[in-house]
């Protein structure tokens, strides 16, 4: 299972979960069920729900063979309605490990990687109707260029907007080689892969909405996590963090947080951390993928 996603961040995962030996948990990336492993050795008579929308996770759930696990094939913007499901509507603490997993990018045929050819898929949902490609193919100029500047914060991302709107005209953009191809001379020089890494991050988070995803999981926490509960989420992308940070800091996404007539702070959450916890140097020589990890912790007011 490690072959599958070394977990980031373990332990400060788990000490900001404040396990309750009795309590609900839920894991809702649930991936090779590391971090998920770990709660589970805690627990005494507890329960855990473990979510993934990639149906490959769903045997690392089977190998853990666990009776207090329950492994939901689901996306998490739909947290509230699956927990009502299992009637666990209130739980203990919640864990995000936002992103994809090792096992996803190093699989050439899901498309994600830079480093193998392939379609350009890029779902983690094998099921989901949007693929990279119809990003790639039948978005706007408008709509590219938005995408690659936001969420890959590419600086020629007009450019290369425009170069993959000419460069589609001639044929559809159908792989990973493809598309690399129409925009080989928009890369730095020497910056290559840093420059496809880019591109690849903004389309994937296009392909699976995971900002939209991140918003609406993130208002459904107050109303299932219990008085004192804990949020525990993991972010590998600024974006992400800003809106996590806001919705514990704020209680909402943008804007100043509410006041009552008295001047205290209408917001469900508390931050439990002051700032965001990150790996340590031996943690990223060990595991790259942990370097641009932002760990934050709030509990339910
Ligand atoms: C970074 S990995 C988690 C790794 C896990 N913590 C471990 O220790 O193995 C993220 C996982 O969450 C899943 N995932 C990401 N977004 C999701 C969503 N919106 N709904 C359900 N699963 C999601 C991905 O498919 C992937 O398997």
């Amino acid at each position: 299972m490690t072959n599958y996603h070394e977990p980031v961040l373990l332990q400060a995962c788990i000490d900001g979960l404040n396990l309750q030996p009795g309590g609900t948990y839920v894991d809702v990336t649930f991936g090779g069920g590391g971090h998920s492993r770990a709660i589970l050795q805690q627990l005494e008579g507890g329960r855990l729900f473990g979510f993934d929308q990639d149906a490959d996770a769903r045997a690392n759930a089977q190998a853990l063979n666990d009776s207090r696990l329950t492994f939901v094939a689901a996306n998490f913007r739909n947290i509230k309605r699956y927990l009502r499901l299992y009637k666990s509507e209130q739980v203990d603490g919640i864990l995000a490990d936002l992103g994809i997993s090792s096992h996803q990018i190093d699989t050439p045929e899901r498309g994600f990687s830079t480093r193998f050819d392939a379609d350009l898929d890029m779902r983690m949902n094998q099921h989901a109707e949007r693929t990279a490609r119809e990003v790639v193919n039948e978005y706007s100029e408008a709509d590219l260029h938005r995408i690659l500047g936001m969420y890959g914060e590419i600086t020629n991302a007009r450019t290369a907007a425009n170069t993959l709107v000419s460069a589609r005209s001639n044929r559809p953009l159908k792989t990973v080689n493809d598309l690399k191809a129409a925009l080989q001379r928009l890369a730095p020089r020497g910056k290559e892969n840093k420059y496809f890494a880019q591109v690849f991050q903004a389309l994937r988070i296009e392909v699976n909405e995971e900002l939209q995803v991140l918003e609406e999981f993130l208002e459904q926490v107050p109303e299932i996590l219990k008085p004192g509960g804990r949020l525990v989420v993991m972010s590998y992308h600024s974006l992400e963090d800003r809106l996590v940070k806001n919705f514990i800091n704020k209680g909402k996404f943008q804007g100043e947080v509410e006041k009552d007539l008295f001047g205290n702070e209408i917001k469900p959450l508390r931050s439990v951390t002051r700032k965001p916890i990150e790996a340590t140097p031996d943690e990223i020589a060990r595991n790259p993928r942990a370097r641009s990890a932002k760990l934050r912790i709030a509990e339910k007011i």
